[in-house]
């Protein structure tokens, strides 16, 4: 029998980042980003949208942080944006960046909030890029150098960290296919390079976390990739599904991967089947670099927003399933499978062994103000209490699922897509910025306050 309510301790949470609400994207001595300069390219993004002011969270932190609070969550992840704290990626820190994460985290505690930092989500310096960005390995360094910063200047008061938001979709989608900043299409063995980097990276910033910071401080990353789970009850599909989450097959999806980032950072090693394959394109001598990339973790960190279902053939090899007509899909196209977070947890415990986070899950979803002025979203209700109920059925069984963040607090930029997909709890009008709690928002208030006992 599923527990009928999460444990005492279990973490509610919502989540968002930087370049996505932050906005003020030339203001406070801000340098410019990636995204900055991906989304002044034509036809990179829905209708040449981008962030320069986004949510304006930048301004109105004091009335988020209280929306936030009167939801009840315990906490906030959040990102801090590199180039508003070091405006060219290294060197002299800029105060007026700093002073506004000072005022973000201090409004937030305040109002009994916990800030849960990530330091990369995706929002690249553009200088650094001009320099190679990921594919240079000086990107170790200047990731290390930044992470002291924010760890100087934020660690006294904040104690949760995740190093990197999906490196999935800054190598994959930024290196790969090209529809992410940096909207680059490199060749496979560069690609490779940019991931082995990306690992490094965390590795690095681990450790200065774990020397430099001002209270103890408990690191995880916050990676996405596949999640396959079983089509049918019997075991051999479950058996494959598992298989198949950290399988690595060349194409577009290759770096939708967990294996990629989570088994070096964790495991201490890359897939077998990557190096089987791909071997003689990774970068030279990245052996020596394991140990660097695998620095003890305090939880493991998953996005996660929908699955594959998947089947053993007669051989037990894993074969995914095509999607069948007719299940239902969100706004954003992804089908709506909630079974995959009960598989994901099961799986991800079994291979890491860690502590494990939601970091995200959440809905797109055609929201609108209703004549009745209010924003009725039933769709975004019902995905999350399925993913929900499944996610409460896996700490049920005992998988050591420690916390939820939904994805997202508010409406937001949402990368390639604009603004014109809508993930948030509270509906937000870019027009004049006023923020309109959706059903959803109340629903999720009762949600934490009862500890799952109202799903
Ligand atoms: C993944 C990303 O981390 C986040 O930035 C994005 O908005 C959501 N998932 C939804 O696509």
């Amino acid at each position: 029998m599923p527990a009928a309510t999460f444990p005492p301790g279990f973490l509610f949470g919502v989540a968002a980042a930087s370049y996505q609400v932050e906005g003020a994207a030339a203001e406070g001595g801000r340098g410019p980003s990636i995204w900055d300069a991906f989304c002044a390219q034509p036809g990179r993004v829905h209708r040449g949208q981008d962030g320069s002011v986004a949510c304006d969270q930048y301004h109105r932190y004091e009335e988020d942080a209280q929306l936030i609070a009167d939801l009840g969550v315990s906490a906030y992840r959040l990102s801090v944006s590199w180039s508003r704290v070091l405006p060219t990626g290294e060197g002299e820190v800029n105060e007026e960046g700093v002073a506004y994460y000072d005022r973000l985290v201090d409004a937030l505690l305040a109002r009994g909030v916990e800030p849960w930092i990530t330091l990369f989500h995706w929002d690249l310096p553009l200088a650094l890029q001009h320099r190679g960005g990921w594919v240079n390995r000086e990107v170790v360094g200047w990731f290390r150098g930044y992470t002291r910063v924010v760890a100087d200047r934020l660690s006294d008061r904040v104690s949760n960290w995740f190093t990197l938001n999906e490196p999935a979709c800054f190598v994959g989608l930024g290196h790969h296919t090209g529809m992410h900043a940096p909207g680059l299409r490199l060749p496979l063995a560069e690609v490779l390079r940019v991931q082995h980097h990306s690992n490094l990276a965390h590795g690095a910033a681990v450790d200065v976390l774990r020397e430099h910071a001002k209270t103890p401080a408990r690191v995880g990353a916050a990676p996405t990739g596949k999640a396959c789970f079983p089509a049918t009850d019997d075991p051999a599909d479950a058996g494959a599904a598992a298989r198949a989450t950290f399988e690595v097959a060349e194409g577009k999806g290759m770096f939708f991967n967990h294996a990629l980032s989570g088994d070096p950072m964790v495991l201490g090693r890359y897939p077998a089947d990557l190096l089987t394959r791909f071997g003689d394109r990774m970068p030279a001598g990245f052996e020596d670099d394991l140990a660097a990339i695998q620095r003890p973790l305090d939880f493991y960190g998953i996005n996660i927003y929908n699955g594959q279902p998947t089947r053993a053939d007669a051989s037990g090899r894993a074969v995914r399933q095509p999607a069948s007509a007719g299940p239902p899909t969100t706004n954003i196209g992804w089908p709506i499978e909630p079974a995959c977070i009960y598989w994901a947890a099961k799986q991800f415990h079994e291979r890491y062994g860690l502590p494990m986070h939601i970091t995200e899950n959440g809905l797109a979803s055609m929201d609108w103000v209703h004549a009745d002025g209010v924003v009725h979203d039933p769709g975004r209700i019902d995905y999350t209490a399925r993913h929900l109920w499944f996610l409460r059925k896996a700490v049920g069984e005992g998988v050591p699922v420690v916390g939820y963040f939904h994805w997202s607090v508010m409406d937001n930029f949402e990368w390639a897509e604009g603004y014109s997909k809508r993930f948030g709890l509270i509906y937000v009008d870019y027009e004049t910025q006023e923020r309109i709690p959706k059903d959803s928002y109340r629903w999720y208030r009762e949600v934490v306050r009862s500890r799952g006992a109202s799903l």
